[in-house]
């Protein structure tokens, strides 16, 4: 009964993903990995953007900042699920819970609207070519980019800030392997129903807003394509936005599911569904890009060519 009132002087206890020793290596192993290719691919996909002049386009420079989202994504949980595994004690602190839940609602609720953003890009590239300049200059690409970080990381901070109101009386067992929020409205005594609310409807305006603007910016981009005559123009065009559309798809498809079906955190599917989300998609995001972009995949190679063409003269 005393620690009633006194969340800040309590510890959540976290899930570990396996409690048999050989499994948690192999885990372990596997999420580091995973973080090791996530760090490497995105840092290389950011200094390829920077060394090439030409690639200081909008759709690059919009994909650099979606490599550090992926950073800063995969970096607010793979860290403490590698660790949480590994240790004996899996409790972890209010404030450490609350940063983590913070973080990864931020530059998740980013990601989102940066995808969008990119959609748009797109759009103003393939249907409006004459007037891409104009619609995508600098000015513009700066407020919106700086627009969805501080828009992302205020809402955030609000639901953390009133999550962590609420009194956790009933448990302080975590039932997921990282501080996520759905997963502590199950824990409070007092009826969770309007941060529930607050959540879907934030939710709902982040994601769905996002996802509209994609859809029909693709709707858009579909329709331009099919007027165009040749099938290589159609192919060259649609080309650039294989690699969008496919990203699009992985990340709504688990945000989706984690945020707009009740309850699917507390199955197994669910959480799996979000270390997805954080942690695997974040590793994939810059090897879509780069395995058919002719420009990245040139970037690297003339460096790479020119490290060791300069060691030997
Ligand atoms: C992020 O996008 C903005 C706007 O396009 C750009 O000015 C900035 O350089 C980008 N950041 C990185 C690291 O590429």
């Amino acid at each position: 009964m005393k620690d009633t009132n006194q969340t800040s002087s309590t510890r959540f206890i976290l899930l570990g993903l396996t409690d048999i020793p050989y499994l948690q290596a192999i885990y372990v192993s596997i999420f580091l990995v995973i973080y090791i290719i996530t760090l490497w691919g995105n840092s290389l996909l950011i200094i390829v953007v920077r060394i090439n002049e030409q690639l200081q386009t909008p759709m690059y420079l919009l994909l650099s900042n979606l490599s550090i989202l992926d950073i800063c994504l995969s970096s607010t949980i793979s860290p403490r699920i590698m660790r949480n595994t590994l240790s004996r004690d899996r409790s972890v602190s209010v404030l450490d819970c609350a940063l983590q839940m913070f973080f990864n609602l931020a530059v998740g609720g980013t990601e989102c609207l940066i995808l969008a953003v990119m959609a748009y890009d797109r759009y103003a590239a393939i249907c409006q070519p004459l007037h891409y300049n104009t619609a995508m200059n600098k000015t513009f690409c700066i407020c919106v980019v700086t627009g969805s970080w501080t828009l992302s990381f205020i809402s955030a901070f609000i639901h953390v800030f009133f999550t962590f109101q609420l009194p956790y009386c009933r448990s302080h067992n975590v039932n997921h392997f990282f501080c996520e929020m759905p997963s502590f409205f199950r824990l409070s005594c007092r009826d969770t129903w309007a941060n529930e609310l607050a959540n879907f409807i934030t939710a709902s305006i982040i994601a769905m807003c996002s996802f509209l603007l994609i859809l029909i910016s693709y709707v858009h981009i579909i329709s331009t394509i099919l007027k165009i005559h040749s099938s290589e123009g159609r192919q060259k065009s649609f080309s650039t936005c294989t690699s969008h559309l496919t990203v699009v798809s992985l990340f709504y498809g688990t945000i989706l599911f984690i945020y707009m079906i009740p309850y699917s955190e507390t199955s197994i599917i669910g959480k799996t569904v979000s270390i997805i989300n954080s942690a695997v998609i974040t590793m994939l995001n810059p090897i879509i890009y780069s395995i058919r972009n002719k420009d990245v995949k040139g970037t690297i190679r003339k460096q790479i060519k020119k490290k060791i063409f300069f060691e030997k003269s």
